[in-house]
């Protein structure tokens, strides 16, 4: 090959592998055993010559690696990922490497698992179901795992992105729920379509749903289910703490497919503790693969291990996108705008889901 791309984990499908053969590279699947590779390893792995790598949300890209990467002479990194806070922008454009993420295909796949936890955690699906296995069921009574009812109550979406607008429509049009979001950015489209919707709603003789933008605050006070949909930054750290839990509902329910640390983990176990009618869906932690102590114990928590865009489509979308941010680059197009930039070559339109 031409250029040597190394790929941290083996990828599902094939047409990625065929995409970044056929720009002329020769392509290196790491398969050690080890779930998460440290930069040691890494840079074992990327060794004299590397043109481009394809690597995982669990490893560090920051100044170190891009370093090593460079001096292999690479020209490009994609993350395997839709999310980035595992890379260092500046470190990256600070070596002249390219970055690249995959957008778009995680979409509907990420807020349907979001749905998932939503609906487990207010149904205590996971609770029941350990009890059905252990032989605990001794027939129907009254007050047997009694839940939630979703219908017609209110959701809050924070972050609404594309993953937090496409979660809203499923809670809205699945449930009838009305919908408070809150976001930096003014978000006339949302409002729009909940709008129409809710003429829709109107014309079959059914009730309006409202959807509003409201302060932090607001949506926590007043919403039954709490999502996360926001990135990782330094603003959105422990966005969820101690003290925005205590102004949640008791019995609310807070969902989180974003990334743990949007959360103060350890009040969080503090809080569902305390207020056992309060339920959690967590779909990634603080400190992965790490929970917080007590975590584990808390029956009014789901748990899942960061699963939300694992469907075969998506993941081999994400395969995809990621081999065409490296072969793009590798072959000389599109220009970066500099380098460094997130790049979407192709940004999947969420309408083209099967
Ligand atoms: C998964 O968490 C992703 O960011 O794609
Ligand atoms: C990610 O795709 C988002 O913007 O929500």
């Amino acid at each position: 090959g031409k250029f040597r791309v190394l790929v941290t984990k083996n990828l599902p499908g094939e047409d990625w592998l065929k995409v970044l053969t056929s720009a002329g590279a020769q392509v290196d699947i790491c398969t050690a055993k080890q779930t998460i590779l440290d930069n040691a390893s890494i840079t074992k792995l990327v060794g004299d010559k590397c043109d481009g790598v394809i690597g995982q949300l669990t490893e560090d890209w920051s100044d170190e690696l891009f370093g090593v990467l460079k001096a292999a002479g690479g020209k490009v990194y994609s993350n395997y990922a839709v999310g980035f806070n595992n890379i260092v922008l500046e470190d990256a454009t600070k070596h002249g490497i390219a970055v690249g993420n995959t957008p778009g295909v995680l979409t509907e796949t990420t807020a349907e698992l979001a749905a998932a936890l939503t609906l487990a955690a207010s149904r205590r699906l996971l609770e029941a179901e350990k009890f059905m296995r252990g032989g605990k069921y001794e027939g129907f009574l009254p007050n047997l795992f009694v839940g939630k009812l979703l219908q017609g109550k209110t959701v809050g979406v924070v972050g609404p992105g594309r993953i937090g607008f496409a979660y809203a429509k499923m809670m809205v049009e699945g449930h009838k729920m009305n919908i408070l979001y809150n976001s930096h950015e003014p978000q006339p489209e949302i409002a729009d379509y909940f709008n129409k919707y809710s003429d829709f709603l109107e014309s079959q003789g059914g009730t309006r749903v409202t959807a509003r933008q409201v302060e932090l605050e607001e949506l926590l006070q007043n919403s039954d289910v709490v999502s996360l949909h926001c990135a990782l930054t330094p603003e959105t750290r422990h966005l969820i703490n101690k003290e925005r839990l205590g102004m949640m509902k008791p019995d609310a329910i807070l969902v989180n497919a974003a990334r743990g640390p949007n959360v103060d983990e350890k009040a969080l176990v503090a809080h569902l503790q305390a207020n056992p009618g309060f339920s959690a869906g967590l779909d990634v932690y603080e400190d992965e693969p790490a929970m917080a102590p007590g975590l584990a114990e808390c029956s009014n928590a789901v748990l899942m291990p960061h699963i939300a865009s694992a469907t075969l489509w998506t993941r081999s979308g994400m395969a995809k996108l990621a081999a065409c941010n490296v072969a793009g680059v590798l072959r000389g197009y599109p220009a970066l705008k500099s380098a460094g930039d997130v790049l979407q070559f192709v940004d999947a339109d969420p309408g083209s889901v099967p």
